[in-house]
């Protein structure tokens, strides 16, 4: 707890110590310490000493109130912000956006911004708008997706904020003014600790349930079980949190998506290391395209590289010059990274391979055929454009979807028993019922042309031509031992 008071020291003696001094990492702060503790911050206190007293211990055992960052100097609005209000003399806003923190933190704000995270809301509104509405209603937007997405946050005219659209922490929140996500939700309020964020739950709080089951993911890979039996050794308030060097135990979800490992340096953009998209009917690899202006966006390997220079769409629809492009093999590399410092190079890699071998085999075998199916479908007009009336959508996206990236996650993660879940929930779902709904759709002949195109002839599937053969091991089937 000593460590904040020590960084703010060096904070103040001279740059070169500093320089010498690597090992001390003060989060770089891009203000100058006499533009912070305003003075009229120290009246919110009192008053909030009695009016809400946790929330105000909660920022007076923070590293802000230490280093005498008060409530005004984050609540702080210019009258023309459209969500500032008149507050007991002062102006002030209740949303801390990205942006108002980024006035002292410009680096994590700026690798958040350009992240994957803050792109949660567009994702929602640009893919599958029908999951929502059709199964459920603006209600459950509000409550559920936008939890974890993040919300619009409307302003009503007084300067106060729409109930309908927050409370919200939302990873991709859009803000009143423009900025995209919430600090808080990961960093809980009013302590923004770092040492709390490096925790699973940090992020499992949204990475559960069938978008994303990394909290079951975890919880049963041998990281998740050392980590549950070796929590005390974590170091996790560690200034400096290196893998390897700083704690060994087991690896948190930041030590793999955000943490620093060797040389690697820790980032607030969690999608760099990643090399597939894993939330898809079918994954494919993954560039990650950076424009001049820090924003991102991914491209699949199927579509054509982007050259420097060139002008491509961003993910918001804008024109943005392409910076940089990192091939799903560069950000491969910087996931084993991490794996280096607490296994070998081969045990690395060859846990990488059984992992890629599972997204292969789950494409081949039935995301791409399930998809082909589906088109051809669509196209002779047998299903209706509109998403969800016919069951066979259902079968199609709870195969892909839940049983699929429950699949893929799991074995990226290295989960068997997610992996086997996943994949016998896919194989279930496609032999015991897509096929079958197929057949409901079409008449007999044109199911069983399309089925055959697209899977009779596959070496996938070969096992479906030899219904004579028998497995005694299951228990069923011709010549078992339980034949009778
Ligand atoms: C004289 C007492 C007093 C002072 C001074 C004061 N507040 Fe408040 N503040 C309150 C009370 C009371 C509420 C309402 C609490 C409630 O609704 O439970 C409130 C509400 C708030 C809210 C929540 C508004 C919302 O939309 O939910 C914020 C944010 C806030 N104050 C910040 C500040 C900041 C920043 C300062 C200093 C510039 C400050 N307050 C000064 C008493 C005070
Ligand atoms: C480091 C920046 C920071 C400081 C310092 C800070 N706040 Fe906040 N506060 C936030 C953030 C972020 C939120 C969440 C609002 C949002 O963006 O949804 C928040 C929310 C609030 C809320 C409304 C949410 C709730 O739970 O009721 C109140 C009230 C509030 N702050 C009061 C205060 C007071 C009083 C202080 C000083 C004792 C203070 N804040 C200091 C960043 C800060
Ligand atoms: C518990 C938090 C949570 C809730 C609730 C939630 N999502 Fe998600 N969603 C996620 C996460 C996390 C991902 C990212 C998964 C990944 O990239 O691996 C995601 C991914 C997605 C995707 C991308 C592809 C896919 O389907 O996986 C869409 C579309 C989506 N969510 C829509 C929705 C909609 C619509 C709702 C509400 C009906 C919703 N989500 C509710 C957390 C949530
Ligand atoms: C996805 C979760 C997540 C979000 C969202 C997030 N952070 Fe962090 N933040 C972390 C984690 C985890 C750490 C610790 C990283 C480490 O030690 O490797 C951290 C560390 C920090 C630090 C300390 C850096 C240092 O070098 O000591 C600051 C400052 C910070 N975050 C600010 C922010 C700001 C500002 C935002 C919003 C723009 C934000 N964070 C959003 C998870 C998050
Ligand atoms: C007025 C400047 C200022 C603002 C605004 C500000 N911070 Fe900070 N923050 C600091 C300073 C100074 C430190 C201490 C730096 C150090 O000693 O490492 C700090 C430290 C942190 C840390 C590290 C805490 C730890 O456990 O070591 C986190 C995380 C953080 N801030 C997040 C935020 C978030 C999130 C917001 C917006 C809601 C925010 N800050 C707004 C100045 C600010
Ligand atoms: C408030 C909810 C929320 C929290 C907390 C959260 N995430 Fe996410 N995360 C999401 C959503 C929603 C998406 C999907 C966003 C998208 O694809 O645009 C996502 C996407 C991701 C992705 C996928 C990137 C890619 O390449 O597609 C990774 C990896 C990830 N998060 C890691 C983390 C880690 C690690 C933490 C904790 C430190 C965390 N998240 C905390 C909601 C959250
Ligand atoms: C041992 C390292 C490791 C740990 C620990 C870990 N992950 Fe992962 N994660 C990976 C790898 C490797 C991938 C696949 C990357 C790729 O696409 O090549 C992945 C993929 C993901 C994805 C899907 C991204 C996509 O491309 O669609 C999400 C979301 C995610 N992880 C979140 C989490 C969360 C949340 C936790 C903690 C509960 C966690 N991870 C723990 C290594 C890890
Ligand atoms: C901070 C240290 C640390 C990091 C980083 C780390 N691991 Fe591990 N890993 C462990 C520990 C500890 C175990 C459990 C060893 C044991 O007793 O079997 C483990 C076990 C495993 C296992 C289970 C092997 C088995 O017994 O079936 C796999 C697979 C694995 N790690 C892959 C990875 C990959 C891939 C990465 C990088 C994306 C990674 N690990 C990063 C510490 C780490």
């Amino acid at each position: 707890m000593g460590r904040s008071k020590q960084t703010f020291f060096y904070l103040l003696i001279s740059s070169t110590f500093l320089l010498l001094c690597q090992s001390v990492t003060a989060a770089e702060v891009t203000l100058d310490p006499s533009s912070w503790g305003l003075e009229e911050g120290k009246a919110c206190v009192d008053c909030h000493a009695k009016a809400s007293a946790g929330l105000t211990h909660q920022w007076k055992n923070s590293v802000h109130a230490q280093v005498n960052v008060n409530c005004l100097d984050c609540h702080l609005a210019y009258e023309d912000d459209e969500d500032a209000m008149e507050h007991e003399g002062s102006i002030i806003a209740t949303i801390v956006s990205p942006k108002d923190c980024g006035r002292c933190h410009e680096t994590e704000f700026k690798q958040q911004e350009g992240s994957v995270h803050a792109k949660a809301v567009s994702i929602i509104n640009n893919r599958m708008p029908a999951l929502a509405e059709h199964f459920g209603s603006l209600s459950i937007n509000d409550a559920g997706c936008a939890k974890c997405h993040g919300s619009k946050v409307k302003v009503r005219g007084d300067g106060t904020l729409d109930p309908t659209t927050w409370p919200n922490t939302g990873i991709g929140r859009i803000n009143p003014d423009g900025s995209t996500g919430s600090c808080s939700s990961c960093h809980g309020r009013h302590q923004f600790s770092k040492a709390q964020a490096r925790e699973p739950s940090a992020c499992t709080h949204c990475h559960s349930g069938p978008d994303s089951p990394d909290k079951d993911v975890y919880e049963t890979s041998k990281h998740g079980m050392m980590f549950e039996a070796h929590k005390d050794e974590m170091n996790m308030s560690s200034d400096d949190w290196v893998a390897g060097k700083d704690y060994s135990a087991a690896p948190t979800c930041v030590t793999c998506h955000m943490g620093a490992a060797g040389k690697m340096k820790s980032t607030h953009d969690v999608g760099m290391r990643d090399s597939w998209n894993l939330n898809e009917a079918v994954s494919t690899k993954q560039y990650l395209v950076i424009f001049e202006d820090g924003d991102k966006r991914e491209l699949s390997t199927s579509d054509p590289v982007p050259r420097r220079g060139e002008s491509i769409s961003k993910m918001d629809g804008s024109m943005g010059k392409v910076k940089a492009v990192a091939s799903p093999k560069r950000r491969r590399g910087a996931m084993t990274k991490t794996c280096l410092e607490c296994h070998s190079k081969n045990f690395a890699n060859n846990a990488m391979l059984q992992f890629d071998n599972v997204v292969e085999l789950y494409n081949e075998k039935y995301g791409k055929p399930a998809q082909a199916i589906m088109q051809a479908l669509y196209s002779e007009n047998l299903l209706t454009p509109l998403p969800f009336d016919e069951p066979l959508e259902i079968t199609y996206w709870k195969l892909w979807h839940s049983g699929g990236t429950r699949a893929r996650h799991g074995a990226a993660m290295s989960s068997p028993s997610n992996t086997w879940e996943g994949m016998s929930e896919v194989g279930s779902l496609f032999y015991g019922k897509f096929l079958t709904q197929v057949g409901e759709v079409a008449d007999p002949e044109k199911a069983e042309e399309i089925i055959k195109q697209h899977i009779k002839e596959s070496e996938h599937h070969e096992w479906l031509n030899n219904p004579g053969k028998a497995n005694p091991i299951l228990g069923y089937g011709k010549g078992s031992s339980n034949e009778n």
